[in-house]
């Protein structure tokens, strides 16, 4: 494909040079059509029996965002009370909303507890403190399921190298601390990891937590996780998730679960970067072009600190040359390198990767930023966060979060 920002018409009609003159770059673009429709397919995953999906803020806590995700009828997974905060600004109410944490103190727990938002515990050990400060409770476990999957060890989340989750060997521990507290056990949860585009490794880890899932009585929930993956190699034509497929596979799974549980409980995800990366591009621009040792260095603004999964997972993200606002051709490529304005050698947005000619002043538009993109951000080398718009569905620009000025790097000193 030569450019995929034209074949979707992300900008929908806008100039993107007007966009970074208005907003300066690096600049976080949004489209939220391309977000409604990833959400509302997240909600349909499973549609025989009773499903939410919950949407896994920590990919995405723009409170723009949150808010399509309220009104798509979708749920949300909160990992810290920061991001419950985030929730309530958007205006979730307390039971539209999954704390997931892991290792938090007492009174992070009892924030959740007050506000009657059903927490998942990730250990023994915070099952025992929750126990303690809610006698007589209802809440989740996090199990692990033994399976793991996702593009990096780093993100690998189930199995015998991760930290998450009570693996089975020790359900009768859960079932001894319940009692000893009279907690209801309500639900149970799992996460296998992030980013992945078959989805075998899934299947087993339902069928998997369904088999776990048996030796709980009266479960109300049963949560599989999120993880599901998206095309990050899109100008090279690869494939989507294969969500029919999967969607075809998981059900017999589950009819054979129904069926022999004698009860039918609600299942659910807990969809991230599915439901919002392919919804945002970063601009940026470029301000030097350089050779060293036969390698031809892009010199751009989008830094390890407004985008950081290249040079923390050594992650892909397709790149787009535009020049006077228009994709530049891709007929003709060579090995260039990208990379941002950090002082770290590791600052790479893309090693030796295929690109058109390219000259200081064009901009570069980095796809599949709205996961993991801004959530991530920081203000290393002491440069200020960027701003946010919304390509909204009638096409108008919205302004989501204005970039951050050299002031508010002084805000609290
Ligand atoms: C517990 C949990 N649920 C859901 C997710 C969302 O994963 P993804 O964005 O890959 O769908 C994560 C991400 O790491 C997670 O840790």
């Amino acid at each position: 494909m030569n450019s995929y920002i034209e074949h979707v018409d992300f900008f929908k009609g806008n100039d993107p040079e007007e966009l970074v003159r208005e907003y300066g770059t690096p600049l976080y673009v949004y489209n939220e059509d391309i977000i409604r429709k990833h959400m509302e397919s997240v909600s349909k995953v499973i549609e025989k029996y009773p499903y939410t999906a919950n949407y896994s803020v920590k990919a995405n806590t723009n409170i723009h965002i949150l808010k399509i995700a309220l009104e798509s009828g979708i749920n949300c997974d909160a990992m810290s009370v920061g991001e419950i905060k985030m929730l309530e600004a958007a205006g979730f109410p307390y039971d539209r909303i999954f704390f997931v944490p892991n290792n938090v103190s007492d009174e992070e727990m009892q924030y959740a507890i007050d506000r009657d938002i059903m927490i998942s515990l990730d250990s023994l050990s915070q099952l025992e403190q929750y126990g303690q400060l809610n006698p007589g409770g209802r809440c989740a476990v996090r199990i692990n399921p033994g399976v793991g999957a996702g593009h990096n060890e780093k993100v690998v989340t189930g199995g015998k190298k991760t930290k998450f989750g009570v693996p089975e060997y020790d359900i009768d521990k859960i079932f001894e601390i319940a009692g000893r507290y009279n907690l209801t056990i309500a639900g149970i949860n799992q996460h296998i990891g992030s980013l992945f585009m078959n989805p075998d490794p899934y299947l087993e880890a339902v069928s998997n937590l369904l088999n776990i899932a048996k030796r709980f009585n009266n479960l109300e929930f049963i949560d599989f996780g999120g993880g599901y993956g998206i095309p990050y190699h899109k100008l090279d034509d690869e494939a989507e998730y294969p969500m029919e497929d999967f969607k075809e596979r998981l059900l017999p799974i589950l009819d054979k679960f129904v069926e022999s549980y004698g009860k039918t409980p609600l299942f659910k995800s807990e969809p991230g970067r599915f439901c919002v990366a392919e919804g945002s591009v970063i601009l940026g621009r470029v301000h030097a072009i350089k050779e060293n040792s036969g390698v031809e260095y892009i010199g751009t603004d989008v830094g390890m600190n407004v985008l950081v999964r290249p040079s923390m997972y050594d992650s892909w993200h397709d790149i787009e040359i535009l020049r006077d606002g228009k994709p530049v051709s891709r007929d003709n490529l060579s090995e260039r390198t990208v990379s941002g304005n950090i002082c770290e050698s590791g600052d790479l947005l893309a090693k030796a990767r295929l690109l058109p000619e390219t000259k200081k002043g064009d901009l570069v538009c980095v796809l599949d930023t709205g996961a993991y993109g801004y959530s991530m951000c920081s203000t290393y080398n002491s440069r200020p966060r960027p701003a946010e718009v919304m390509i909204t569905g009638d096409g108008k620009v919205k302004c989501i979060r204005r970039a951050e000025t050299y002031e508010d790097l002084f805000r609290y000193m």
